[in-house]
């Protein structure tokens, strides 16, 4: 069935934070996919805007200039410039890369807002937050961390857990901590704007549930219909922060809106910017019904961009609702989660930097393993393989090998006795009509994997035919049977380099130089033909041979980054300290350990090694002095869970009463480890 084709197309990748540099499992999961999305429609001359921009709110953005020392301004003004100039190195083809700290995205922004507003959609509802004392300000999301209700990780945000993905809410946190200054929050009443998600059940269910079961994929329609049944709640749209959009009602002092609110709205005012620089009208893109609008995301961003963003689109009523959101799963690295904080991960200046022109080598791997149906994983080791079995000795083997053997026998000219030169050969011309219609199948349906296997399947095609011709030994006896081997694989040559475009754009850009072909773009329907005695330029190299030095060295730096960050990890075969004699059950039962939560911690005052805890035991709070302090930062291990020996005797230690011992692991080489419950445990559990 030929695929429905749409006046024109809006086409979203997220709005990354601009609170660090971008990693290429960001890449992956919404700029490649993409980026190959609207290369292949505009080659398809179909009517494109493509936006993207940075993400420049939220409590993230605010978190990374405390961190930093800085300001919120210059922190996203330093990440901005980063992230889009890597993005235009990469060649993400957006027609714009805004910013939401603009002024036409904050008027966008509060527009819409206002919309909803005088239409009462919103919830106004005034109740109890956490709010933090010390530093007199309400926890926003980031500002607050604790123990994640659902997998017990320490650290998770009130947002949201980052260890098992559950989206929360601050109150869901087991003991909520202040990002600020550490301390236990308090609750406090403030007035916020919620939109109503509860009430857009019913339109939600019929729209995806009914409509989208089909066309969505059971990745993003799973976590779609697990939301919407599990019940939906009115989210607030508002916050309690000074770095954001105003909320523009009177008497909203201090309260901005929620980033989750004003981002998605970013693409719309993206949009407008787009359609003022190129003189032509925004409106058409997101709100004609004969326009399709399809978001890229990463599958952390599903429930924002198929449930939140589409109520805010059908409240205000004048928009059109996303026709596809193919939101792609997780890109592991080298065994484990990829994670900038944790330094295990690839940035995309890193491999700028490291790996300078070979910015195809990794569109084609990421988008070879492409987590488009599970999560998938990038190592070094396939990278090479892919490269080197692939790229190097498929594509590039087979149009260095024609290009060559046009040189050695013909100078590099084409000549013939018709004045024009096509495809001569039956077999090849069904075969290549067959793989250009499965890649645009391929395409329309978000298949980004299978659609580069068609391309190379065009470059496997035009060996096997040329294996088969021989024209190096057919050149003597039978010339014109060689001839036209040759020029039929230089069509297919012309073939492969239009359809790897949207792919490889620079390897097609240089086999076109190749070629001698005019332009440096080739649509899709455009016929692959050349003129009598048309002149091929000399043949370069398409692709390096990636060696095992230069793979190893990418290892190797990504341990070294864990490591700076992490610490150095036991080394398997260091000595153990000899077991010590037997004691009795009842020796043992005499102990009482438990499960406490480090509430405070501070630095004990002219010493190197002792540090002063105070623990929630569960069944009391108390002082505990450990030898911890040359291991750990006092703000890094509150709320940490540990084991703690209760009921040893107190011992005064530098003037202060310690009341029980924390259980420490210990290696060989004196690095600690605390000894912690591999789940959430309430305080007070017993340890036996
Ligand atoms: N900044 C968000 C993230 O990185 C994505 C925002 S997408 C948008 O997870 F829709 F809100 F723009
Ligand atoms: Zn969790």
């Amino acid at each position: 069935m030929e695929p429905q084709k749409y006046k024109r197309y809006t086409i979203t990748a997220a709005l990354p934070y601009a609170n660090g540099p971008k990693h290429i499992g960001h890449l992956a999961g919404a700029y490649i996919p993409a980026d190959l999305y609207a290369r292949y429609l505009r080659l398809q001359k179909r009517d494109v805007v493509f936006v993207c921009g940075s993400d420049e709110h939220g409590t993230a953005i605010a978190n990374q200039a405390m961190k930093e020392h800085t300001t919120p301004r210059e922190i996203v003004d330093k990440y901005h410039a980063l992230i889009e100039k890597c993005f235009a190195e990469i060649g993400i083809s957006f027609d714009i890369y805004h910013r939401t700290s603009s002024q036409l995205h904050h008027e966008t922004a509060q527009d819409f807002f206002t919309n909803l507003n005088d239409k009462n959609i919103f919830v106004e509802k005034e109740n109890e937050q956490y709010y933090d004392e010390h530093a007199s300000a309400f926890l926003a999301d980031r500002y607050i961390m604790g123990t994640c209700p659902n997998c017990g990780n320490e650290n998770a945000y009130g947002d949201q857990c980052e260890k098992c993905g559950t989206s929360l809410s601050p109150e869901e946190l087991i003991n909520p901590r202040s990002t600020l200054s550490g301390n236990k929050p308090v609750l406090k009443p403030t007035k916020h704007w919620y939109l109503p998600l509860n009430k857009y059940e019913d339109w939600l269910k019929e729209w995806i549930l009914q409509g989208h079961a089909h066309d969505w994929r059971s990745t993003v329609y799973g976590q779609c219909k697990s939301w919407i049944d599990g019940g939906l709640h009115p989210r607030a749209v508002t916050r309690d922060l000074d770095w954001g959009i105003k909320v523009p009602v009177q008497g909203a002092d201090g309260k901005v809106l929620y980033v989750w609110f004003d981002a998605p709205i970013g693409y719309i005012s993206a949009t407008k910017q787009w359609a003022i620089n190129n003189n032509k009208d925004w409106k058409p893109y997101w709100q004609d019904k004969e326009s399709k609008l399809v978001h890229f995301i990463g599958k952390d961003n599903i429930v924002f961009h198929c449930i939140v963003f589409p109520v805010m689109l059908k409240a205000h009523g004048n928009y059109i609702l996303p026709d596809n959101v193919p939101a792609n799963e997780f890109m592991n690295l080298e065994g484990d989660k990829m994670s900038t904080s944790r330094g295990w991960s690839i940035e995309m200046h890193e491999y700028l930097e490291d790996l300078p022109g070979k910015v195809d080598e990794l569109r084609y791997y990421l988008t070879a393993i492409a987590p488009e149906s599970a999560d998938s994983e990038f190592t070094w080791k396939d990278y090479q393989a892919r490269v080197n079995n692939e790229l190097v000795a498929i594509l590039g083997n087979f149009v260095n090998r024609v290009m060559i053997l046009m040189h050695k026998f013909y100078d590099g000219k084409i000549e013939s006795d018709s004045a024009t030169i096509t495809l001569q050969d039956d077999n090849l011309n069904t075969e290549l009509g067959r793989l250009y219609d499965e890649m645009e199948r391929n395409f329309e349906g978000y298949k980004f994997r299978s659609a580069q296997q068609t391309m190379m399947e065009i470059a496997r095609l035009g060996n096997r035919y040329l294996t088969e011709k021989e024209p190096w030994k057919t050149i003597k006896e039978y010339p014109a049977e060689a001839k036209l081997a040759l020029h039929n694989c230089l069509i297919l040559i012309g073939h492969v380099a239009t359809c790897m475009q949207p792919f490889l754009p620079n390897t097609a850009k240089k086999i076109f130089g190749m070629l001698n072909r005019e332009k440096d773009t080739v649509a899709f329907d455009e016929e692959m033909i050349f003129a009598n005695g048309h002149q091929l330029n000399p043949a370069s190299l398409l692709f390096e041979k990636v060696e095992d030095e230069l793979i190893e060295r990418q290892i190797q730096k990504l341990i070294d980054k864990k490591l700076a960050i992490e610490g150095p990890a036991v080394v398997a075969d260091a000595p153990v300290i000899p077991a010590k004699e037997n004691i009795s059950f009842d020796q043992f039962a005499a102990m009482d350990v438990r499960i406490g939560t480090i509430l405070t911690a501070e630095k004990v005052a002219k010493t190197k090694k002792l540090m002063k805890l105070t623990i929630d035991t569960g069944i009391d709070q108390r002082t505990v002095v450990s030898g911890i302090a040359e291991h750990y930062e006092p703000e890094g291990i509150i709320g940490q869970q540990v084991s703690i020996l209760v009921n040893l005797e107190p011992r005064e230690i530098k003037g202060i009463l310690s009341q029980g011992m924390i259980l420490m692991a210990e290696n060989a080489e004196g690095k600690l480890s605390f000894v912690t419950p591999s789940v959430w445990m309430p305080n007070g559990s017993v340890v036996r």
